[in-house]
């Protein structure tokens, strides 16, 4: 794989709520290359924005990063002192979320907000701020540069702010930007408008995203690698191809099978049976066992290693071994 930009290793979060643990996430690892969009996807409540903002150390009570590195730079953010942290969030990487209205204060204009943020993370003064917020402005493509400047977050559409968020999150020239469901609130064309957006900002910036959606649709418009998630843990990744194409986990390819199908008629979508454990009731099985279409007896008694075969694409489940279909387990069932 090219040059990381990040690498996590053996990540684990836990909630700790009245007695109970959910382990929200649970030895993940994974690394981001540089200029590329990794896109990691699952179900509600599978620890995907949990593994985002432990990247940024930004969990807090009742959670706890218990364990792992996460290597920006080759320095360990979860060691990082205050200042470095500070620097890192406000210079490297960059955060836009699902909801632009509760990022932004409505009191105050757009450029005010923009331009606050630059003078706090660069040397520039306000004049020269003002100057490139409109830049910014201009480069993710919002008309009327100087208008959006003095307007109010009321004053603007979801996909107007959410590309605003952008605009700001750009503000450090980060070399990674984090994007937890950024376009899950829009609707399907201003969506399309946004991804294509990021994916511009991407080639012609080098910058690396880490996106985070339960939308299969939009990981294959954006994605460059996909992580899997399923209850806490990395379940599967590949590159987008190999995923779509040659998905191993049953768990990945009931998500394909949900997808609706442009142009072939379906008449009643496949949805995966049963529910998303409860994170704080995990045992030693396969997680995934419960609704799993394939399960083998040594899934319900042990949980599967995460198998490497070498390529970039991998999983864990007891019906692969070394990347191949392991024949002498399939067919227990
Ligand atoms: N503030 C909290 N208090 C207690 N438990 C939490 C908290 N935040 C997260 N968790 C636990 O962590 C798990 C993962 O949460 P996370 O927000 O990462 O899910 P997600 O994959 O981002 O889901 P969604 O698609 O709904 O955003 C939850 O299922 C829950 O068990
Ligand atoms: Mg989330």
């Amino acid at each position: 794989m090219e040059e990381p930009i990040i690498r996590v290793n053996h990540l684990q979060t836990y909630f700790y709520v009245d007695s109970r643990i959910s382990r929200a996430v649970d030895d993940v690892s994974f690394s981001i290359p540089k200029g590329k969009i990794v896109c990691i996807v699952g179900e509600s409540g599978c620890g995907k924005s949990v593994t985002a903002l432990s990247l940024l150390r930004l969990i807090s009570d009742p959670g706890k990063i218990l364990g792992g590195e996460v290597l920006f730079q080759e320095q360990d953010v979860l060691k990082m002192n205050t200042k470095d942290l500070h620097n890192l969030r406000g210079n490297q990487i960059s955060m836009i979320f699902q909801e632009p209205m509760t990022s932004l204060n409505p009191v105050f204009t757009i450029g005010r907000q923009i331009v606050e943020t630059i003078v706090e993370h660069t040397l520039l003064d306000e004049k020269q701020a003002w100057k490139k917020a409109v830049g910014l402005i201009e480069r993710v493509d919002l008309p009327r540069a100087e208008q959006i400047m003095t307007s109010y977050p009321h004053e603007l559409s979801g996909g107007m702010l959410q590309r605003v968020m952008i605009a700001i999150a750009l503000s450090c020239d980060p070399s990674l930007l984090i994007a937890d469901e950024p376009t899950t609130a829009l609707d399907v064309t201003i969506q399309a408008q946004v991804l294509d957006l990021l994916k511009g900002i991407r080639d012609e910036s080098d910058m690396s995203i880490l996106f985070i959606t339960h939308d299969l649709g939009v990981v294959a418009e954006i994605a460059d690698y996909v992580i899997v998630m399923y209850a806490g843990k990395k379940i599967e990744e590949a590159p987008i191809i190999d995923l779509f194409q040659n998905p191993r986990h049953p768990y990945t390819k009931g998500l394909l099978k949900s997808r609706p199908i442009i142009g072939q008629h379906q008449d009643r979508l496949y949805s995966i049976r049963g529910q998303v454990p409860d994170l704080s009731e995990l045992g030693q099985n396969c997680y995934f066992c419960d609704r799993c279409e394939e399960c083998l007896d040594i899934c319900k008694e042990k949980y599967p290693p995460y198998l490497s075969d070498g390529s970039q694409h991998n999983t864990a489940c007891w019906l692969y071994e070394k990347g191949e279909l392991n024949e002498s387990a399939s067919g227990t069932n």
